[in-house]
């Protein structure tokens, strides 16, 4: 219907004939001509109409914003003083000599000049994604899925596709369940991951596979989380660690070199360890300065208990930031919602002391908990912070994981208000996680997924110390954003029991639940290791989008419901019947 796409248009094709498929983005009146911008997948493309041309102008005047229309006519180049500079095409325009309606538009529901709500932009998703911002978005993740798959292709990655209708495959969420007609009473889960399933290809002796794949996690929402997801998904059989490392971070090199042209250069990397110790946070932002400093060892003889108790406790922490040169800048009620924000990590406080002049020891500092310091404790306190004339000093006391939670997203928080986060690519690798976490009631969760592999112990020693293991897992962090995570795998039928047991999960139902895996280990598994990238968060990074809702094309709400669709619906009784499933929610509740 078309010979090309507005945004193709330029002075090269001056004095040619085109034909233009797109929709009217803007009419004009000016001066007895009728201008219109057309617009397409590719850009906008000023069109004038001549009013000598009687039908044609007629059937101008009666187009409205958002028809789609097929016009010709000829490439003019515009004078040099009315040239668009802020338009791709506005070197030219199309004298239209030919136009036909293609399909009506009524007024559009919603007014994209104006602050449109994300509810209503997502109940009216497809002309939301008329919007060039959005709409060039999405060709974006289009690059991006091309060139990893050209990537994997290239060296020697084999895309192999893994069932949707599934078991339960635990990345620590909840599933979305799927109930089976033919067997009554039991369910399929979808895949939170291909986890196992990559690994089970690794057993049949594929040795490199990827595959570009949804993942569905029942979960709270954020900004980066989505109830389904795409990862990038690979495993590779006899490649070590370092070497998974090696190739996924020369696939995030490539990318941002060949879609940004950004270099993102060696990757560092950094423990688990001294991620939380410096940053509170398993996924540091090193673009933001400020750093977490440990101070309970200059504190554990003052009297004050909120600092002494955590400073004396094998489990507590007591932990300063350093914000530079900012004394007169944060006000009490700044200090107090600080101190709220902080309430929403488990904080039970925030204390904090100005230095309005360094020289002048006690004298010169302003704080609350002045009074509850001994003279002998604040030039150490000070030294150990290094504090300097205008700083603020904040303290969290607690747990260590509140007090890494607290200020690791206090850290963040200044950093944003106070403007410090520099405008710069900054990737990691944060390594030697712990094993396993240790929930409140003492119990032990995998901290990436129990088919994590532990470095250098025994199943034996893993059972006595569970809490000392270390996993060789890996995280790549960018931006303060977990773009990817994975790990050596377990590649022993005894080890595999050995975790399952220290998760508590009892043999007969690691039996029931992972009994295929733990018979495949029996059959000559080959070492391997793997790594999942998010696609979404990857190329929200990428197009420096605030969510992954806005290079999705139809992603869900916050309460992960499809305002468009109007999905979840309810089910028809007959289906249920069929399905054996009975809802036991009433209607209005
Ligand atoms: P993990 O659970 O870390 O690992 O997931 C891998 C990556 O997927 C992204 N991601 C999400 N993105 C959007 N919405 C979500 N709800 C969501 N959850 C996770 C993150 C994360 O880094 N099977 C393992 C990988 C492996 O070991 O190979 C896994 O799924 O960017
Ligand atoms: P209080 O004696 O409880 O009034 O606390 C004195 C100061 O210590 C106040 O500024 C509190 O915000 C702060 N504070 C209280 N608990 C903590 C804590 N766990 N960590 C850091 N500061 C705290």
């Amino acid at each position: 219907m078309r010979t090309h796409y507005c945004g193709q248009i330029n002075a090269e094709l001056a004095g040619q004939e085109v034909t233009l498929c797109g929709w009217v983005n803007k009419r004009r009146d000016l001066g007895g001509l009728i201008f219109i911008d057309l617009r397409d997948r590719e850009g906008l493309l000023q069109v004038v109409f001549d009013p000598d041309q009687k039908a044609l102008f007629e059937t101008a005047n009666s187009l409205r914003q958002e028809f789609c229309v097929r016009l010709s006519g000829k490439v003019n180049r515009r004078p040099e003083s009315q040239v668009n500079k802020t338009m791709a095409t506005g070197e030219v325009e199309l004298l239209a000599t030919d136009l036909e309606i293609l399909s009506r538009s009524e007024p559009l529901p919603i007014d994209f000049n104006q602050q449109v709500s994300e509810e209503a932009r997502l109940r009216y998703r497809y002309l939301d994604l008329r919007r060039p911002q959005m709409n060039e978005k999405l060709q974006f993740r289009a690059k991006v899925t091309s060139a990893v798959r050209r990537f994997f292709d290239d060296n020697g990655f084999l895309d192999i596709e893994t069932p949707m209708l599934t078991r339960a495959t635990p990345e620590g969420a909840r599933d979305y369940l799927v109930p089976s007609r033919t067997h009554k009473g039991r369910f399929f889960a979808l895949p939170q991951s291909p986890q196992l399933f990559k690994q089970l290809l690794m057993m049949s002796g594929f040795d490199r596979y990827y595959q570009i794949v949804k993942c569905f996690r029942d979960e709270d929402l954020r900004a980066d989380r989505q109830p389904e997801f795409t990862q990038i998904d690979i495993e590779t059989s006899f490649m070590s660690a370092e070497q998974v490392m090696q190739i996924t971070e020369q696939m995030a090199r490539d990318l941002f070199k060949q879609l940004l042209d950004v270099d993102l250069g060696q990757f560092p990397s950094m423990t688990w360890h001294e991620a939380m110790r410096r940053f509170g946070s398993d996924k540091p932002d090193l673009r933001n300065p400020l750093e977490l400093m440990d101070v309970a060892d200059v504190l554990k003889d003052v009297e004050f208990k909120v600092f002494s108790g955590p400073a004396n406790d094998e489990e507590g922490r007591v932990a300063a930031i350093r914000l530079p040169g900012q004394a007169e800048n944060v006000s009490r009620k700044m200090i107090d919602e600080y101190t709220q924000f902080v309430g929403i990590y488990g904080a039970k406080g925030l204390a904090w002391i100005k230095v309005n002049d360094r020289s002048a020891g006690r004298e010169g500092l302003q704080s609350p908990i002045l009074k509850f310091l001994p003279d002998e404790v604040i030039e150490p306190l000070l030294e150990r912070t290094e504090a300097q004339t205008g700083d603020v000093l904040f303290f969290g006391a607690d747990k260590a994981n509140v007090v890494a939670e607290a200020l690791g997203a206090l850290r963040l928080k200044l950093g944003k208000d106070f403007e410090l986060v520099s405008n710069e690519w900054k990737p990691l690798w944060v390594v030697d996680f712990p094993m396993f976490e240790v929930a409140d009631d003492g119990s032990l969760a995998a901290l990436h997924h129990p088919f994590t592999a532990p470095v250098n112990v025994t199943p034996e020693e893993l059972k006595a110390n569970p809490a000392a293991a270390i996993s060789n897992a890996y995280d790549m962090v960018l931006n303060g954003v977990e773009l990817g995570g994975g790990s050596v795998r377990i590649h022993e039928n005894a080890m595999q029991q050995a975790v399952f047991e220290v998760l508590g999960i009892e043999k007969d139902e690691a039996q029931e639940k992972f009994g295929f895996l733990l018979e495949a280990l029996k059959y000559g598994t080959p070492p391997h290791a793997g790594l999942a990238f998010g696609l979404d968060r990857l190329v929200m990074l990428m197009v420096g989008a605030s969510s992954i809702r806005d290079v999705i094309a139809f992603p869900k709400t916050t309460t992960a419901a499809c305002v468009l669709t109007d999905a979840p619906g309810a089910a028809n009784p007959a289906a249920l019947q069929e399905l054996g499933v009975k809802s036991i929610v009433k209607e209005d509740e």
